[in-house]
């Protein structure tokens, strides 16, 4: 282990000690009542990188804030965050630094990893990228019968999918005229549902597919890709339409995108189609590189140079922002005391425009998959909590959805809630500008009354007398706010550059490496076992019982059919 890493544990810590104190004296503390101080919105608003933050519908004071400063002190954080930039080897279990934060140095700056520079390569395999890009843009990126390229499905998941699916989804307004003649998708589901319905609709001839897997060994990515290799073969080859040879079929269909060059050489995939990045990239803070040649697709590469831009922005403030004025920070801490002082397990996070609708899915995986795990770095069992249970959806729909619960049900919940400040203004035609500027403010009165409604319950309106039961509103559930000047490629970058350092503070004060995901692999080999079960129809005698049944109702309904 990183001897740097052995410090105090947290839970003995003096300031942890403190806070549990502290958080007995705050108990019975409504949120109402710390809104009697008028200055309390300035006071706990930061600012950085076009986002601003407003932590003060969380239910803290200002001691609150500086006993959780205390306590990231005595964790080391600022130690943590240079070395995270620094590239020393933060990911200890398997022993490599975690540069998600490289793929977005410019050009003139330099970072010397085990000796070498890593930025000169990281902008090669920008260029490397921009070129294919401009290839499919300019329709000189033919398929097997000479016809450009018109549909491109993006084959991975996880990591290798909500990313570049969430941040396309995100940028869709920012779509140069130049990438029209190509339609991005996205097919992830191990069960092909997403793909078959792609196949049904699309062109061979016009139709390329990107396996991007860092480990090109995801048998969700390698079941579709072998689906997509089929289909092209038995379209434009077996078919013999020109004919057409595997060989050009998988030069002119497929680009691959991974860590493992053999791998996808041994796969079928050309070496120039190949697009490789290091394994020092964690596949869920990938979507910066080559993972993120959809995006580049969609929005243009001068797009996602932008991306990359608005995200250096945020990095340059996490590393240079004292503590406590530190957004990353302050949003980390916030998390920590909801979740270790005020016993509250659930986070929903709730934007405020349609063009987030993945964001939600997207931190999901990055904030449980980094830091859902309950073994310190020395391999301690934690006895505090770690990661809440994170979901959400699209605000205004969660609206009509789970709302209910955030009022009026019994699970305290930690709400974040994310929206533009200024949308529409770029419409040309006026009365349309007019009307969907009408509802952009529709959707911020929304967003504001909601979360103002969670801090303050019944008192939010001004109506005389005891409320019945069921119209009650308790109130003092705890939010953050946070506003985008505007959402552009920009802001996007900084806000995911945001939660990623945010989820980086928060494991070093837990103690726990962000960057591995070994609650992951077990669940693929028990799959890969009960998977021959299946298709040989026997071995599964030494199974549980229920499992047993499962697998025999699905070997009496093949034999059915
Ligand atoms: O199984 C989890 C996981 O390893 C994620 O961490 C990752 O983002 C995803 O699978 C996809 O992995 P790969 O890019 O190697 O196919």
């Amino acid at each position: 282990m990183n001897p740097e890493l052995n410090h105090v544990p947290i839970e003995q810590a003096t300031a942890w000690r403190k806070l549990q104190e502290h958080a007995r004296e705050m108990r019975t503390t409504h949120l109402r009542e710390l809104f009697a101080d008028q200055s309390r919105g300035a006071a706990f608003t930061w600012q950085a990188a076009g986002l601003t933050l407003d932590l003060s519908k969380q239910r803290w004071t200002d001691t609150t804030r500086h006993l959780l400063l205390d306590l990231a002190r005595e964790a080391e954080v600022p130690q943590r965050i240079q070395a995270l930039l620094s590239g020393e080897r933060v990911n200890v279990s398997e022993d490599r630094p975690a540069l998600h934060t490289a793929l977005r140095l410019p050009a003139d700056a330099s970072l010397v990893v085990d000796g070498e520079d890593v930025v000169p390569g990281v902008h090669r395999s920008l260029e490397r990228m921009a070129v294919m890009v401009e290839r499919l843009h300019s329709r000189q990126w033919r398929g097997a019968t000479g016809r450009p390229i018109e549909d491109v499905v993006n084959l991975g998941v996880g990591g290798s999918d909500l990313g570049p699916l969430m941040v396309t989804c995100a940028l869709v307004d920012h779509r140069p005229a130049v990438t029209h003649h190509v339609e991005v998708h996205f097919a992830s589901t191990m069960d092909g549902s997403q793909l078959a319905d792609y196949l049904k609709r699309f062109n061979p001839e016009t139709t390329l597919f990107v396996l991007s897997s860092k480990s090109f060994t995801t048998i969700d990515t390698l079941s579709n890709a072998r689906t997509a290799r089929d289909w092209l073969m038995a379209r434009l080859v077996e078919d013999d339409i020109r004919g057409v040879s595997e060989d050009l079929v998988l030069r002119q269909h497929f680009i691959g995108i991974s860590a493992k060059p053999d791998k996808m050489s041994e796969w079928g995939i050309a070496e120039a189609n190949q697009l490789l990045f290091w394994e020092w990239v964690g596949g869920r803070y990938s979507l910066w590189g080559a993972i993120g040649l959809p995006i580049a697709l969609v929005v243009g590469m001068a797009n996602f140079r932008e991306l990359l831009a608005g995200a250096h922005a945020m990095d340059t403030h996490f590393a240079e922002t004292p503590l406590e004025d530190n957004l990353p920070v302050l949003l980390a801490l916030a998390g920590v005391w909801n979740v270790n002082f005020l016993g509250i397990g659930a986070h929903s996070i709730l934007p405020y425009d349609g063009r987030l609708e993945h964001f939600a899915a997207y931190l999901e995986q990055l904030e449980m998959e980094s830091n859902g795990k309950s073994a310190t770095h020395d391999g301690r069992e934690v006895s505090y909590s770690t990661c809440p249970v994170l979901w959400g959806q699209l605000g205004p729909n969660a609206q009509h959805a789970f709302y209910q619960l955030l009022h009026q049900g019994t699970q305290p919940v930690v709400c974040d809630f994310i929206a533009p400040l200024k949308r529409y203004d770029d419409v040309e035609d006026a009365a349309t500008r007019d009307h969907l500027q009408a509802q952009h403010r529709l959707t911020l009165a929304n967003c504001f009354a909601q979360s103002r409604l969670l801090m303050l319950g019944d008192d939010a309106i001004d109506e005389p007398g005891e409320r019945p039961g069921h119209k009650r509103y308790r109130g003092n559930q705890p939010s953050s706010t946070l506003l985008l000047d505007r959402l552009t490629p920009a802001t996007l970058g900084a806000l995911i550059a945001l939660y990623e350092h945010k989820v980086f503070v928060q494991a070093a004060i837990w103690g726990i490496n962000p960057f591995d995901q070994w609650g992951v692999e077990l669940g693929k080999q028990i799959a890969g076992e009960t998977e021959r079960m299946l298709a040989e129809g026997r071995g599964h005698e030494t199974m549980d019982a229920s499992t047993r049944a499962l697998i025999e109702a699905v070997w009496k309904a093949e034999r059915q059919t």
